[in-house]
């Protein structure tokens, strides 16, 4: 794990977009794992800018989301959809039929949640993978709890994330209860990881990431096991490590 001490959230975000940028400029169709959340907004602004500035090319890219809230229909403004579009698709020139984020409103989950994960198999897997972390060391929805789980799933949310995740509603009642997300073993399957983290509410989780025990309890300790990932964060983020 190689971590990238960055000075401030801008500076975490110019360092991260750079990495993406190179995965991009290095293999135009590359298969790019995206996250949502407030960490990442500044490194899809930096990759905005990079493409508008004529450095980045998105017509190749694919595209797959790690999560999506259960219920959200992909034009509600909470949706991670909803957040992609406005954040980043609809300001490059990537193909729409190439991005892919989980759709809140499916019916056979289960049988759905199966159809992503081989989707990113048949696409390559992710050649990068881009992560936040929750306070609570989640990755993706995946929440602490007993097992690592695998695949692609449904997951109820735990009061912490959903107490975090009222700030953008407009009632902590309105926030989704359950999440799909891709699993530890979908996650773990792309070439490359970039975690980003900034702001000393993540310090705990990002030591436990990086030098804790690998327990399902703090699910993106599991990354450790991970050959080529890079975490960016920003001084408040590493302060315990
Ligand atoms: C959400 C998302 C995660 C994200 C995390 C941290 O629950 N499902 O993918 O990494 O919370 O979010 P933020 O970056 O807003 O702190």
């Amino acid at each position: 794990m190689r971590i990238v001490r960055a000075k401030d959230y801008e500076d975490m975000s110019r360092k991260a977009a750079a990495i993406i940028a190179a995965q991009v400029t290095l293999k135009p169709d590359c298969v790019l794992g995206l996250a949502t959340g407030s960490t990442p907004i500044g490194t899809y602004k930096n990759l905005v800018a990079a493409y508008e500035a004529g450095d980045l090319d998105f017509s190749q890219v694919k595209t797959y989301n790690l999560d999506e809230y259960r219920g959200l229909p992909g034009d509600h403004d909470q949706s991670y959809r909803y957040f992609m579009n406005v954040n980043l698709f609809d300001h490059v020139n990537i193909d729409k039929a190439n991005t892919h984020v989980p759709d809140g409103l499916m019916e056979d989950y289960e049988a759905a949640c199966a159809e992503y994960d081989e989707a990113v198999a048949a696409a390559g897997h992710q050649d990068l993978q881009l992560l936040g972390i929750g306070n609570n060391g989640h990755i993706g929805f995946n929440e602490p709890c007993d097992s690592f789980i695998k695949g692609t799933h449904c997951v109820d949310l735990t009061e912490s994330t959903i107490q975090a995740n009222s700030r953008l509603f407009d009632s902590i009642d309105d926030v989704p209860r359950q999440a799909y997300t891709m699993g530890i073993g979908t996650i773990m399957g792309a070439k490359s990881i970039l975690v980003v983290a900034n702001g000393d509410a993540k310090a705990q989780a990002v030591h436990d990431m990086c030098y804790g025990p690998i327990v399902p309890s703090c699910p993106a300790s599991i990354l450790q096991l991970h050959p080529n990932v890079v975490v960016v964060a920003d001084e408040a983020a590493l302060a315990l490590c």
